[in-house]
């Protein structure tokens, strides 16, 4: 069995790599991709250095595969270009299966993020290769508790409820996928404990001994906010689409497909956040 995970020398990727190593699965029989390959040169797989804009580089390296896990890429903008060459190589070399990390809703969301990912599913679907879906919700690591401890929490979200789970229990979901058998086909929407901003700001609170207020800003005073604070005005702006997308739900789903794949619950956001602290 031969299993490749693209984006292995990022943040998901490498906890992905460790969960399928944790699970059994040989060293040997893993393939780590990216560009920033010495990032994981200590796992022990092979890695290979290949961007998605070079399609022919993606065949030779998805060659012999069993298993493509396709870690949408991080360039906003670029990656439909990007993933129609990652699609177009697996399908040239043949790959058995492909699994796609991609966002929530996908199909149903006005959330500009997400387009890409919806874009990705279709060329998956008219690729004709047997994949699967992982609808990623948000990571719980992307509210920096240092930063909120800080300077406190600011965002767009109003009441929306945001199901965040930790990057662990999106990766060991991917693991479980990716070693487990009869999940070609399937769409899973991926998500953990739900939680307002308010109430994201008492955890910290609470885990951290220090008041934590949320300040509930519209998107356009949110893009000042994050300007002012260094962020380009287009990284500005789809994080404050985003947080008006989920006032409205777009990133809360039900935790059920979660808890199925990792078979325990989600990690409870007060012990991430535990964790993130300490
Ligand atoms: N669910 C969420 O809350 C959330 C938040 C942020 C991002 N995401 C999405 O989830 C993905 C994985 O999350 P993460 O935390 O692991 O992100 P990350 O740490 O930024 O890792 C991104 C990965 O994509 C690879 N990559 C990007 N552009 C590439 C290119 N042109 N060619 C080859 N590889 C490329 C990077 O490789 P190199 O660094 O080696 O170039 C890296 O391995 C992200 O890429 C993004 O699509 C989701």
């Amino acid at each position: 069995m031969s299993i490749v995970v693209t984006g292995a020398t990022g943040h998901l990727g490498r906890l992905v790599i460790e969960s399928l190593l944790a699970k059994g699965v040989p060293a040997a029989e893993i393939v780590g991709l990216g560009r920033q390959v010495d990032r994981i040169a200590d796992l022990g797989i092979t890695v290979r250095q290949v961007s998605y804009d070079d399609r022919d580089a993606l065949t030779a390296a998805f060659t012999g595969a069993d298993k493509v896990l396709f870690i949408s890429g991080s360039e906003v903008g670029r990656r439909i270009p990007q993933h129609t060459n990652v699609v177009e190589a697996a399908k040239a070399a043949g790959v058995g299966l492909i699994v796609y990390t991609s966002a929530p809703k996908a199909d149903r969301t006005d959330m500009k993020l997400a387009a890409e990912h919806l874009a990705t599913e279709r060329l998956l679907a008219a690729s004709g290769l047997p994949h699967v879906i992982l609808r990623n919700g948000w990571y719980i690591e992307n509210y920096s508790v240092a930063q909120a401890l800080a300077h406190g929490l600011f965002g767009a979200a109003g009441d929306g409820r945001i199901s965040a789970a930790t990057r662990a229990d999106f990766a060991e979901a991917a693991a479980s996928v990716l070693a487990g058998e009869g999940h070609a086909g399937k769409v899973y929407e991926l998500g953990g404990e739900p939680f307002t901003m308010a109430q994201l700001a008492e955890v910290i609170s609470r885990e951290s001994g220090q008041p934590v207020t949320y300040t509930d800003l519209s998107p356009e005073k949110y893009i000042e906010v994050l300007v002012g604070a260094g962020l380009p005005q287009p990284y500005a702006e789809i994080l404050a689409d985003s947080d008006r997308a989920a006032s409205g739900g777009a990133l809360e789903v039900p935790r059920a497909d979660l808890e199925n794949l990792l078979g325990r619950p989600v990690t409870p956001l007060a012990a991430a956040i535990r964790a993130a602290i300490h």
